[in-house]
């Protein structure tokens, strides 16, 4: 028997990514493929990447100028680059990098195998298209193996919103659906093996169509599964918010309390200049209507602070946003210009002023993070166990908020669904007791 040859993946980004990152190695898998944790014994190392903001694309070059010594030693290493930067840097790469082999954007990565074998013969290897054949059609169907209890599961790829600051339309290309049926017959294999929580991936998930009732006809469709316990998904457009999806927060057992729907700014303004689309206000009552279909909705966003031309006060209107909203989690940056994008051309809030706005925004968050976790301190939750604790007989989960929860038991296994009685809250997380 041969030995099989071994396949490092490194993936950055978003969830997305991370759903990719498992179906190309399940696609090298057929080529006799298996996962390594480390570059040292690889035969190929892939990094999947993200281009979002200028750093997560220069980490990739630096990555690769790491890699260079291991070239060096062993020739017969492939070295590959797939994601968002392999959109859209394309050829670029090999001629920064000219030890890249390979390299294959997010709409072609079905066709990795044929590339490798290309890389194989000595060629570069290269795959930017965006087909109209589907990839996960020409994908083969997933293994059967036993798997941990959670999973993502991309539902919806690409976006028309053009966001002014944004690489996704570009990087990932026009919006498009996965048909209902395969997205049931993919989750009913996950929970075939031992998958109790799927979220569903998009990058504008809830401009989902590929189900006649919208992405809530989906949610509810998917929600008659036997063994799937838990259904989240993310992430979510405020325009594309439909009122059968709102409702389905209240009438759907199986959707978490959970939703992360970003605003990037709380100035009409700015939202406007990021063609957003809505104002300040639609947003907010848009949360009105979804706490009063689930009134223990925990709320997630994503800020953006110091895009061009915010002032002061447009900033001050960002901090009251959040104020109002009170979030349960929220990730927040500092502007990015992106080349190509149309906010990348305006001008620029200076660096410090960036610096100086992300820590007070940060700081707001994480008070309301801490205050809406603390509350937790004295309720029952429902906690999906995921692994063993750093404690013997120690295990951690999720609760439906999505916060790690810590229980001492020695009758908990991995993928149990166990409802806990919280009696403390640490920095990061909750502990407590079986109920
Ligand atoms: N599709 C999602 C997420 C897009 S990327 C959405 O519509 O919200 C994830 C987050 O990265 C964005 O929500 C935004 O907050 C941030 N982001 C995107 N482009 C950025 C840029 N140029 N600079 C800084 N942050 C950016
Ligand atoms: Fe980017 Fe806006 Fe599309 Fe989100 S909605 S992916 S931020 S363009
Ligand atoms: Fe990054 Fe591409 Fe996701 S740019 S955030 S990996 S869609």
């Amino acid at each position: 028997m041969t030995q099989p040859k071994k396949l490092f993946i490194k993936t950055y980004g978003c969830q997305m990514n991370v759903y990719d990152s498992e179906r190309m190695a399940e696609a090298m898998g057929g080529k006799g493929y298996v996962q390594t944790d480390t570059p040292d014994d690889a035969d190929m190392i892939l990094l999947n990447t993200c281009h979002i903001r200028e750093k997560a694309a220069e980490k990739v070059y630096s990555e690769l100028g790491r890699y260079k010594g291991l070239k060096a030693e062993k020739p017969d290493l492939k070295i590959g680059v797939a994601g968002c930067v392999a959109q859209a840097e394309g050829q670029e790469i090999m001629r920064r990098q000219p030890m890249v082999d390979l390299v294959v954007g997010p709409q072609a990565y079905h066709r990795l195998p044929e590339l490798e074998a290309k890389a194989r013969e000595g060629k570069k290897a290269l795959d930017t298209d965006m087909p109209e054949e589907d990839k996960f059609e020409k994908l083969k169907s997933r293994p059967k193996a036993k798997r941990g209890p959670t999973a993502f599961l991309t539902v919806q790829e690409g976006c028309d919103k053009f966001c002014a600051f944004c690489v996704v339309p570009y990087t990932r290309g026009a919006e498009v659906s996965r048909p209902a049926t395969r997205i049931m017959a993919e989750a009913r294999d996950l929970v075939e093996r031992g998958v109790r929580e799927i979220t569903l991936l998009g990058q504008n998930v809830n401009a989902y169509h590929g189900h006649d009732k919208g992405l809530a006809g989906m949610i509810r469709e998917l929600a008659t599964i036997d063994g799937l316990e838990r259904i989240r998904f993310t992430t979510s457009h405020p325009n594309d918010m439909d009122d059968d999806l709102i409702d389905a927060h209240g009438d759907c057992d199986k959707l978490m309390p959970y939703l992360h729907l970003p605003v990037q700014a709380g100035s009409d303004k700015i939202l406007k200049r990021m063609n957003r689309s809505h104002t300040a206000e639609e947003y907010i009552r848009l949360i009105e209507r979804l706490r009063s279909a689930r009134p223990d909705l925990h709320m997630s966003g994503d800020f953006i602070v110091g895009f061009p031309e915010e002032t002061e006060q447009d900033f001050q209107d960002t901090m009251a946003l959040i104020e109002e909203v009170k979030y349960g989690s929220a990730f927040s940056f500092k502007y990015s210009e992106r080349p190509g994008t149309p906010a990348a051309e305006r001008p620029q809030v200076p660096e410090t002023e960036k610096d100086d706005r992300l820590q007070r925004l940060q700081a707001l968050l994480k008070t309301q993070q801490r205050a809406l976790q603390d509350d937790m301190v004295g309720r029952e939750v429902s906690v999906l166990f995921e692994k063993a604790g750093r404690m013997a007989g120690q295990m951690v989960g999720k609760s439906e908020y999505l916060h790690a929860v810590h229980v001492e038991a020695d009758d908990v296994a991995i993928g149990d669904l166990r409802r806990v009685r919280i009696d403390s809250s640490g920095p990061n997380s909750l502990s407590g007791k079986l109920v």
